[in-house]
């Protein structure tokens, strides 16, 4: 389905515009049931269009994410997952996450240990970010699936929105969404 057909189009358009012009996408969730909240599974739902086997947004390619789930005890790995896989499949080619329990369901009473390590662990991904910032390219994982989607749409694609926006863009030539 192409993205305009979608019926919140016009609720999307200023969160995919603030992405794309993002140096820095942050997705976080509390972890319920081990994995993301419903709210954020249906904000992921909605970018389904633009997973590298549809049609991913150029600009995703050079971009760094952190993904940061807390809980009170466990499921952040499976949570930040969930939303890893939506930033690699969108191009996203430097994905951070950060997940803590906080042994709490409130942060009035979070440990003053738990949140010294939450801002230690911030502060380290945060000089990674700053280090990287305007440097990060695909790595070959990236490009492997790229190069797979590209010979699918060579072919046609799912469907024939995602062929024509392949094809004019030049990707099932030579031109590539990174330099
Ligand atoms: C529906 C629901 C499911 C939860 N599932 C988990 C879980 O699987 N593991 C866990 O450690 N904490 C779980 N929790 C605790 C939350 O991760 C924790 O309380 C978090 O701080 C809630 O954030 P919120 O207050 O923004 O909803 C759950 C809480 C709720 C409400």
């Amino acid at each position: 389905m192409a993205a305009d057909k979608c019926p919140h189009f016009e609720k999307q358009q200023p969160i995919l515009k603030a992405m794309d012009e993002a140096d820095l996408i942050i997705l976080t969730s509390p972890v319920y049931v081990y994995h993301v909240t419903a709210p954020m599974k249906n904000f992921l739902d909605h970018q389904g269009h633009r997973w590298m086997v549809h049609r991913p947004r150029p600009e995703m390619f050079h971009k760094q994410a952190v993904c940061i789930s807390t809980a009170a005890g466990a499921g952040m790995k499976s949570t930040n997952k969930d939303m890893q896989d939506s930033l690699f499949f969108w191009g996203v080619p430097k994905v951070y996450k950060i997940g803590i329990a906080v042994r709490s369901v409130n942060w009035d009473t979070v440990s003053p240990k738990i949140r010294q390590k939450i801002d230690q662990a911030v502060d380290k991904t945060a000089a990674k970010i700053l280090k990287n910032n305007g440097k990060v390219k695909p790595g070959i994982k990236t490009k492997g699936f790229f190069s797979v989607m590209r010979m699918l749409q060579s072919k046609g694609g799912l469907s024939k929105p995602d062929a024509e926006y392949w094809k004019a863009m030049g990707w099932t030539g030579n031109k590539r969404p990174w330099k």
